[in-house]
């Protein structure tokens, strides 16, 4: 059979693998083989607690089909011409795969029944043009976050909430190979000397990998799915993130160019509310943004887009967002968007909204409106600035003007817990107002969380404005929520 696919155009055997691991399938040889067909079963996703026995059956036949997977695998690594693999289609390399496990299959003797040998092409189509075990979770658009703690234990998150997937690795080394498969395709590395790596999957997926011996329990991958459709603000209002008034209000702060900062935990929402808000920019403005990983999906037409980029293997060539964001300066930017600020660049990001770029954007991780502040004061101090504190302090407090704070609450739900706006100093403390926030007052049955968002009833420190850039909103919206 000839294919373009294998390295040769003679019928290319696969390797027979050593006795000792061969898949111990029920079934002794073709010549011995029973006259019918024996057949092994899909494996059963879930696990029945009630029939132990029947359980461990099933356990076994998924080992079983794994074992047979790998050695295929070899077979089919060791059959294809991957150059050529690069551009062959889906349905292409599947038959392909289905010709070459036949082949394996006759081999050994073995039978599958067509829901089984399905299943083992599409995983094995994963395990040679995807990302192996983890390519159906990439592929469910219900799961946002995927984590794996080693070869037997991949997490992922639905709906807010982290739970134990049954996908596992075959082993360390299986997981290893598809960490490798991700850096190498970046022109990255990852190993003993090199053990942690971030990276951007083919689909805009965040991920990040650290491996042995620093990792102790087996290699550890989190990625944060890339969502193609971002959560507009309207989706967000519908979500219950915030309500319609507090929607107002931030299209207001944004087109009157308020510095907005964007403050909450991790996975709480803060690169989704960034790119919601953003999209009050008027299309006319040029915007800049400027991410370690690009995240951000503007709506607008004039938007110039700039990842940073770690050092390469011999430690060069790296650019970091405070290069990036030095280098917009330049760029005629109306505003500025950093993806998140931690480091170095805090500096540059609050002299930019502090000189002509208002309107800026960024985000910082911290718990509240006031730990947020804290945190930008250390990052200052560990930027190796020497400034008194006071100095310090003006210097945020003049170039923020509103820190919207996210939060993922227990229950899963990700909401805009506060709204705050930065109104000065007072002596040595930055001054700051809470105009929204969450009310939680308590829990259902089922631990859902009970609440509503509120003004607080203070006047915005910005409504003057607000009104003077014909932003005139009605003084409703900052009245408390009255309870029925
Ligand atoms: N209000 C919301 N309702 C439902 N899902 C949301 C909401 N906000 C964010 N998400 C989802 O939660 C996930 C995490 O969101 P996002 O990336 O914005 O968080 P983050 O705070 O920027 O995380 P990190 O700290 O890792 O950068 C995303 O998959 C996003 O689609
Ligand atoms: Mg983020």
């Amino acid at each position: 059979m000839f294919s373009k696919y294998r390295k040769t155009d003679t019928p290319a055997k696969p390797k027979a693998a050593k006795a000792d691991n061969v898949a111990k399938l029920p079934v002794k040889s073709e010549a011995e083989a029973p006259a019918k067909p024996v057949t092994m079963r899909r494996p059963s996703i879930k696990k029945s607690a009630a029939r132990p026995q029947a359980s461990d059956k099933e356990q076994k036949r998924k080992e079983r089909l794994g074992d047979l997977k790998i050695e295929l695998h070899r077979a089919l690594l060791d059959n294809l011409n991957l150059a050529a693999l690069e551009h062959a289609s889906e349905s292409d390399l599947k038959s392909e795969i289905g010709d070459i496990g036949q082949e394996f299959l006759n081999e050994k003797g073995l039978v599958l029944n067509r829901e089984d040998r399905s299943t083992l092409i599409q995983e094995l189509y994963n395990e040679v043009k995807g990302l192996g075990p983890l390519e159906p979770l990439l592929q469910d658009e219900s799961i946002n976050d995927i984590l794996v703690n080693g070869p037997q234990q991949i997490f992922v998150e639905r709906a807010g909430k982290l739970e134990l997937s049954d996908v596992t690795f075959k082993d360390e080394k299986h997981l290893l190979r598809i960490i490798d498969k991700i850096v190498s395709a970046v022109g990255r590395r990852v190993d003993e000397s090199n053990p942690y790596v971030d990276a951007r999957l083919a689909d805009g997926s965040r991920f990040n990998a650290m491996v042995p011996p620093i990792a102790v329990d087996g290699s550890l991958v989190s990625i944060r799915k890339f969502k193609k459709e971002k959560l507009a603000v309207d989706d967000l209002v519908n979500f219950g993130a915030f309500t319609e008034e507090m929607a107002a209000y931030l299209q207001a702060a944004v087109a009157c160019r308020l510095n907005v900062i964007v403050s909450g935990g991790t996975g709480s929402g803060k690169t989704t509310t960034l790119n919601a808000l953003s999209s009050f920019i008027d299309d006319s403005e040029r915007i800049l943004t400027i991410e370690d990983t690009a995240e951000l999906q503007l709506q607008q037409t004039h938007v110039g887009r700039m990842e940073s980029r770690p050092p390469n293997v011999e430690g060069k060539g790296a650019v970091s967002q405070r290069d990036c964001l030095r280098n917009a300066l330049r760029m005629r930017p109306d505003r500025i968007i950093v993806g998140e600020t931690r480091g170095e660049e805090v500096i540059d990001m609050l002299q930019a909204m502090n000189t002509g770029h208002d309107g800026s954007m960024t985000t910082i991780h911290a718990n509240s409106a006031r730990d947020g502040v804290s945190r930008l004061e250390n990052m200052i101090a560990m930027a190796g600035i020497e400034m008194p504190l006071k100095a310090v302090r003006s210097q945020i407090s003049s170039a923020v003007n509103l820190i919207v704070q996210a939060s993922r609450l227990q229950d899963g739900s990700r909401r805009m817990v506060s709204i705050t706006e930065v109104t000065g100093m007072e002596g040595e403390v930055i001054s700051m107002q809470e105009v929204f926030r969450y009310q939680r007052v308590g829990l259902t049955p089922d631990n859902k969380i009970i609440g509503h968002f509120t003004a607080t009833g203070v006047r915005s420190h910005y409504s003057e404005r607000f009104k003077l850039w014909g932003y005139d909103l009605p003084a409703a919206i900052f009245e408390p929520f009255a309870a029925e």
